[in-house]
C-alpha cells in the first residue's frame, strides 16, 4: 500500500528515528544514493509562497536521480479549475509523488486520499510535517541526544511549526514548553494528543502564556513569524498582540548556558526575533534549513523508493 507523509501524528517513533538514521547516511555518502529515484518524478503543488520546501524537494529529487515539476496557483488552481481529486486522480497517470503546499489541512488529506501515489504535506495551515522532522533531526545532531532535552517555542502558538513540532517532541521523548499569548495557544486537539504521546515517550507538554517562564533551562529556543502565509489582514494586530514574545538576547540569556536558536525561516528580523539573536553563534538555522533537504531526501526514498 502507498504511505502518505501528512502529518507527524500518523508516524511512530520507530519509523521517525528510520528517517532520521537514512539522513545520517545521506549525509556521509551522497553518491551512494545518486539513482535511489532514478527515473521517477515529483509533483510540486503549491498555493503558497516558497523557498525552503520548493527548492530543497527539487533539489532532492534532482540529487537522488529524479526529476520534479513545479506547479504554481495559478496553474492548478486547487478546487476552482479543478477538484482536488481530479487533480490527484489525473496526476497520478504520471508522476511518482506529489508535494503538496496548502491553506485548510483537508485539502492535504482529500489528495491523499485520492492520490493513488504518496502524497507529502508541504505545509498546510495545521502542520507543516517536512519541518518538525528537520528540526528535531538538526537537534539531535547539534545535542548528540533528543530524550530529555526541552524546547521552548516562542510566540504563535496556533500554528503548523509549532504543532508539528508537538507531535515530534512529543513522540520523542523531548520536553516542549510553549509560551504564547491567549487565545494563541496551540489547537487543543493536537495538545491532548501530544500529551497522551508525550505520556508514552517520557516528554513533558507545557503550555505558558509568559515567553520567561517557558525559556528557563532551555536547551533550545524556537521561534516562527507571529503573521503565517494567509493570515495577513491580521498583521497590525497580531503585531501588538505578540510584542512580548520576542526572541531576543534577554530571553535566550533564560535557557541553559549555550542554548541554540531555532527559526524555520523566513524570519521577521526585529518582530519575533532581533538580528542579534539570528546571527548569534548559539543560532543554527541555517543548518536547520540545510536539514531540510537531507531530511526530505530520506522521505522521499521511504515513500518513493524501497525505503
Ligand atoms: N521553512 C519553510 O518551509 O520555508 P519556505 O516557506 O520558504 O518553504
Ligand atoms: N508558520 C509559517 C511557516 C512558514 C514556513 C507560515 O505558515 O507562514
Amino acid at each position: 500500500m502507498k504511505k502518505d507523509l501528512i502529518s507527524i501524528k500518523d508516524l511512530s517513533a520507530k519509523e521517525i528515528n528510520d528517517i532520521f538514521a537514512l539522513t545520517d547516511k545521506l549525509k556521509r555518502d551522497k553518491g551512494k544514493y545518486s539513482q535511489a529515484l532514478k527515473g521517477k518524478t515529483l509533483a510540486l503543488i503549491f498555493q503558497k509562497p516558497s523557498n525552503r520546501t520548493r527548492v530543497s524537494f527539487a533539489v532532492g529529487m534532482f540529487q537522488l536521480g529524479g526529476t520534479s515539476i513545479y506547479l504554481s496557483p495559478e496553474e492548478i488552481n486547487l478546487g476552482v479549475r479543478e477538484t482536488i481529486k481530479d487533480v490527484a486522480k489525473t496526476l497520478s497517470r504520471y508522476v511518482d509523488g506529489i508535494v503538496l503546499r496548502t491553506f485548510a489541512h483537508q485539502n492535504a488529506m482529500e489528495m491523499a486520499a485520492h492520490a493513488q501515489v504518496p502524497v507529502i504535506n508541504g505545509l498546510s495551515d495545521l502542520s507543516h510535517p517536512c519541518q518538525g522532522l528537520a528540526d528535531l533531526y538538526t537537534a539531535k545532531e547539534k545535542l548528540g541526544k533528543l530524550r530529555g532535552i526541552t524546547l521552548a517555542y516562542v510566540g504563535d502558538g496556533n500554528n503548523n511549526v509549532t504543532h508539528s513540532l508537538l507531535y515530534c517532541a512529543s513522540k520523542l521523548g523531548v520536553n516542549m514548553n510553549v509560551a504564547a499569548p491567549k487565545k494563541y495557544e496551540p489547537d487543543s486537539d493536537v495538545v491532548k494528543q501530544a500529551k497522551e504521546f508525550a505520556a508514552l515517550s517520557g516528554a513533558a507538554i507545557n503550555l505558558y502564556n509568559n515567553a520567561s517562564d517557558a525559556c528557563e533551562n532551555a536547551d533550545i529556543i524556537y521561534t516562527d513569524v507571529w503573521v503565517s502565509m494567509g493570515q495577513e489582514k491580521e498583521a497590525a494586530k497580531r503585531r501588538r498582540v505578540f510584542k512580548g514574545f520576542q526572541v531576543n538576547k534577554k530571553l535566550v540569556s533564560l535557557g541553559e548556558p549555550g542554548c541554540l536558536i531555532m527559526h524555520c525561516l523566513p524570519a521577521h528580523r526585529g518582530e519575533e526575533i532581533t538580528d542579534e539573536a539570528i546571527d548569534s553563534k548559539n543560532s543554527i538555522v541555517f543548518d536547520q534549513a540545510e536539514n531540510r533537504l537531507h531530511v526530505q531526501k530520506a522521505i522521499l526514498i521511504k515513500l518513493l523508493g524501497k525505503g
